[in-house]
């Protein structure tokens, strides 16, 4: 039985593509106020990237990873060496996050077919779990128009206005947050990301460039541990998760 299946693995429908990572890491983090990029602070003994690249690798379908880093950024180099394994790449960010993006899609692009698969998920989510990008490319590979993780809001929702005056309760049954990684064809995500650009849109996800261009993404409910690190304290929560999630 193992024999047969390893001389068969290409019988299965998915083989034909590839599945790729793209990690936007091109930001300043200007929200956590330190000098020391977000991406590059240490978490539990090792800058937050590593993390994120650590459970990205643990995906054996991600035949390669392209992170985009600032220019001039003098810490990557480092970082990348001790990742001595062959799929990973970099690439320039940009002036936003979508650019950042653009540009690892386009390297990518030149090489790889418009049908393969593309994750974008962001360096500073550090804490996500390689079975949720599993769950994800499931779904999403059942799904032409690829999809994202999420997680339902539980708080009530307000609408305030520029005073600081609630104005309104927005009905929350309906809303998500969007989270990262997001997947898509690499050929779709690549045009509608250049639409959107071209259309001055502020595109702070792929799905909203997905949606402009007539996509409807699928939502895949992931992990609420799966946070962004934005501030200071969310340091320390991811550090709490990580553990928890060694133990
Ligand atoms: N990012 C990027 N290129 C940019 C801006 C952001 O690659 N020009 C990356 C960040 O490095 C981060 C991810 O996109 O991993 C999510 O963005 P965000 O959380 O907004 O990070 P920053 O832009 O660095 O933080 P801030 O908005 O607080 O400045
Ligand atoms: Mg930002």
């Amino acid at each position: 039985a193992i024999l047969s299946r390893r001389i068969m693995p290409a019988a299965t429908s998915s083989s034909d593509v590839n599945i790729w990572a793209i990690v936007p890491a091109a930001g300043c983090g200007s929200r956590m106020r330190s000098a020391t990029p977000k991406q590059y602070l240490d978490l539990s003994g090792r800058p937050v990237i590593e993390h994120t690249l650590a459970a990205l690798f643990a995906v054996p379908r991600i035949t390669g990873i392209v992170v985009a880093v600032a220019d001039g950024d003098v810490t990557w180099p480092n970082i990348a060496g001790c990742f001595s394994d062959r799929r990973l790449e970099q690439v320039s960010g940009g002036a936003e996050r979508c650019h950042s993006v653009l540009n690892a899609l386009e390297y990518l692009c030149a090489t790889a077919s418009g049908r393969d698969w593309v994750l974008v998920h962001d360096a500073a989510r550090p804490c996500v779990q390689p079975a949720d990008i599993d769950r994800l490319i499931d779904t999403c590979m059942r799904n032409t128009d690829g999809g994202l993780l999420g997680m339902p809001v539980s708080d009530t929702m307000k609408r305030v206005d520029t005073k600081g005056n609630v104005t309104a309760t927005v009905d929350r049954t309906d809303l998500w947050h969007a989270l990262t990684p997001q997947m898509f064809r690499a050929g779709q995500l690549l045009e509608a990301l250049r639409q959107g650009i071209r259309a001055g849109k502020t595109l702070t996800d792929e799905a909203s460039a997905m949606e402009a261009a007539g996509y409807a993404p699928r939502m895949v409910e992931g992990r609420r541990d799966n946070i962004k690190i934005t501030v200071a304290s969310d340091l320390q929560l991811a550090g709490f998760y990580l553990q928890r999630q060694h133990a």
